[in-house]
């Protein structure tokens, strides 16, 4: 499976934050937004990885993340000249796609939950049809919203809608199987001159093949397009990190952790970064499987 980051739009909600900057590259507490999404197309078990962000800021996706093999992923930079909606990135990716099913990630949005990394692992393993979620919110008409009949089925989706039918918004996570593409292509824009997403899922729906799964509560899923969400988004990440004494998103972690990468490029990486605390991190989490290692030879 290929992933997707996309990571253009204008962030005007954010703006004057975004007046010289993309909304990607603010700070969630201790990194880059970007972190998150990557994070968890990487947790998905995803290494063939396209950014889409618009040409003026990609050189500094490319800067921050370079090709990715310091993560032992591959990272591939398309560009969206303007902002025309999220499926558009299914056509601007189709030769990096090629006959591969996808997953696309939106470049604002954040998971985590105990069980999430399993739930996305299983998602990855998609061979046909379409993969979305529910999540229960207060706010629904800023979303996609799932209509559900009595016996729970899902039976329409609908883009924020004025009335909701439901709670349930659909979260900027998607995975397809390859008819993306052709799907895509058909699609024509909205009123508000957008290639939908939720069109794409309508699409997937009427054909009987979309499964909408439910994160459950125990699950965050925060989305970051506006002053008050960064700011929550932020604490949130901020207190968890504190409390706990891991990091959400630290992608060497992450890529040491999957197996994408090994100790001594691990080493290679932390001795590339500057003091401070994220290295301090990193060094910990490295002496200690460095120990474990020793320990594992010598018993
Ligand atoms: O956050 C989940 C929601 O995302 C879904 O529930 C909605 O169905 C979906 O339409 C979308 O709604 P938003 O109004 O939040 O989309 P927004 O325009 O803010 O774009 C979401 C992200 O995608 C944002 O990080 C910018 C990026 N983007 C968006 C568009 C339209 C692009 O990179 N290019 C684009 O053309």
């Amino acid at each position: 499976m290929k992933g997707i980051l996309l990571a253009g739009g204008n962030g005007t909600r954010l703006y004057p934050l975004t007046r010289a900057t993309n909304k990607h590259l603010m700070s969630i507490y201790d990194k880059p937004m970007i972190f998150y999404p990557l994070s968890t197309l990487m947790l998905a078990g995803i290494k063939e990885i396209a950014l889409i962000s618009s040409p003026k800021y990609l050189p500094l996706y490319k800067e921050l993340l370079g090709d990715g093999k310091q993560l032992g992923i591959s990272l591939t930079y398309i560009e969206q000249e303007k902002p025309e909606g999220i499926a558009q990135a299914f056509l601007l990716a189709e030769e990096f796609i090629g006959n591969d099913t996808v997953c696309l990630t939106l470049g604002d949005n954040i998971f985590y939950g105990d069980g999430f990394s399993k739930l996305l692992k299983e998602c990855a393993t998609l061979d046909k049809g379409g993969i979305v979620f529910g999540y229960h919110v207060n706010d629904p008409e800023r979303y996609g919203v799932v209509d559900f009949d009595k016996k729970g089925n899902v039976i329409d989706i609908q883009e924020k809608p004025s009335i909701p039918k439901s709670n349930y918004a659909v979260p900027g996570i998607y995975f397809y199987d390859n008819s993306i593409i052709e799907i895509s292509k058909s699609l024509k824009p909205s009123e508000r001159g957008e290639l939908e997403i939720t069109d794409v899922n309508l699409a997937y729906l009427h054909r009987g093949e979309l499964q909408v799964k439910i994160f459950g509560r125990g699950s965050a899923w925060l989305d970051t397009g506006t002053p008050e969400s960064l700011l929550d988004a932020s604490n949130f990440v901020g207190t968890l990190e504190k409390r706990q004494g891991n990091k959400i998103a630290c992608l060497e972690e992450i890529a040491y952790k999957m197996g994408f990468i090994s100790l001594d490029m691990l080493v290679q990486n932390i001795s590339k970064m500057p003091k401070g605390e994220y290295k301090n991190y990193l060094v910990q989490l490295l002496e200690s499987e460095q120990t474990n290692l020793v320990l594992a030879t010598t018993v």
